[in-house]
């Protein structure tokens, strides 16, 4: 896959891991964005994103960092690093160095998932990560869900929009998934988080739609788009489920991609065993998405078809917002102004 043109530095909050993998004491590892990065849980239960590099002669603190209570003490020579990215202690000295300070990132915990706020120009989070259970408004919970199934799959040749394209992109449902076109019921692209809401209409049983033996159940689908990185869904009719789909750009290339499938539990109708089949089927799905999407060339403007250019217009629309330029980003632009700044990307 070619680079793609769509800067890979969007603005807004990205998955980052699932909050089991870091417990309490753990310093972990990653790369987002071209930067080295730490997660940190601290006694408390508090989780800090961090870079990786000391402030003080710059050892890598997931190697040999340690929690103590509440702050991170580096390998090296020992001092410690509060919530805050804050020099606190310098074990050899009686005063900390106060002007010195660790980038940290906006870190949220929602639906077992860790997401960090990331954007260029350093501000604060002006939208809210989407929450698979509660911003559906049905009073459904958690316990009303199977254990969820995940999906981890690193360092692809994705970049975010062209999954957040697939929820308006009603044509690919027949030929990648086999199952029948979707019918677009909602598309409303007006702020950072956004909606699209669909249905399948399956048909069972006749030999084509207009048998009388023919059954038509529907399959709907509503989808909030919490900015470029996540997506959280929620599907009912033929089963009911919930999504969480996550996409995290690793590099100017690669994504990382997390995706985590709740079967509900619909008075216990299937057993723990069938909810994990079920979840690996729409997980099965999801990878039949991926294929396409690592392979994919971003294709700026497209050939549309009529019925696809109302949906895909104003998705690319929205999403220029959250690129640096806010013209629809273009990695090229950013990498030869970082050069300029005398950035080493
Ligand atoms: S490099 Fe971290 S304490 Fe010296
Ligand atoms: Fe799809």
């Amino acid at each position: 896959m070619p680079k793609p043109p769509l800067s890979m530095k969007p603005t807004g909050w990205f998955q980052v891991g699932w909050s089991d993998e870091i417990g309490v004491g753990d310093v972990h590892r990653m790369t987002y964005f071209g930067e080295e990065l730490i997660a940190w849980r601290a006694e408390s239960g508090r989780l800090t994103v961090m870079n990786a590099f000391c402030e003080h002669l710059g050892a890598h603190l997931g190697f040999g960092g340690r929690v103590v209570g509440e702050v991170l003490q580096c390998g090296f020579h020992g001092w410690q690093w509060s919530q805050e990215g804050r020099n606190v202690c310098i074990p050899y000295q009686n005063r900390p160095n106060r002007g010195r300070r660790i980038r940290t990132y906006p870190v949220v915990e929602r639906n077992e998932s860790v997401y960090v706020w990331h954007d260029v120009a350093g501000r604060e989070p002006y939208f809210d990560v989407p929450d698979v259970f509660a911003d559906f408004n049905d009073g459904r919970n958690p316990d009303e869900f199977h254990r969820p199934r995940r999906l981890y799959r690193e360092r692809l040749e994705i970049h975010p929009q062209y999954v957040q394209e697939n929820g308006v992109d009603f044509a690919h449902f027949k030929y990648v998934h086999g199952t029948p076109e979707a019918v677009f019921t909602r598309h409303d692209f007006a702020e950072p988080v956004s909606f699209v809401d669909f249905r399948l209409a399956f048909a069972f049983g006749g030999a084509d739609s207009d048998d009388a033996e023919t059954e038509v159940a529907e399959s709907c689908v509503e989808a909030i788009n919490g900015g470029l990185g996540v997506t959280v869904t929620k599907s009912y009719g033929l089963l009911e489920g919930r999504t969480v789909q996550g996409i995290t750009p690793v590099d100017d290339c690669t994504s990382d991609v997390r995706f985590t499938a709740y079967i509900g539990r619909d008075d216990d109708a299937y057993s723990e065993a069938d909810a994990q089949v079920f979840g690996q089927e729409v997980i099965r799905q999801f990878e039949q998405d991926i294929v396409i999407w690592q392979h994919q060339r971003y294709s700026d403007p497209p050939a549309l078809a009529t019925a696809e250019h109302a949906g895909f217009t104003a998705i690319r629309q929205w999403a220029k917002q959250f690129y640096p330029d806010g013209i629809g980003g273009s990695a090229a632009e950013v990498y030869a102004a970082s050069q300029a700044a005398g950035g080493t990307q």
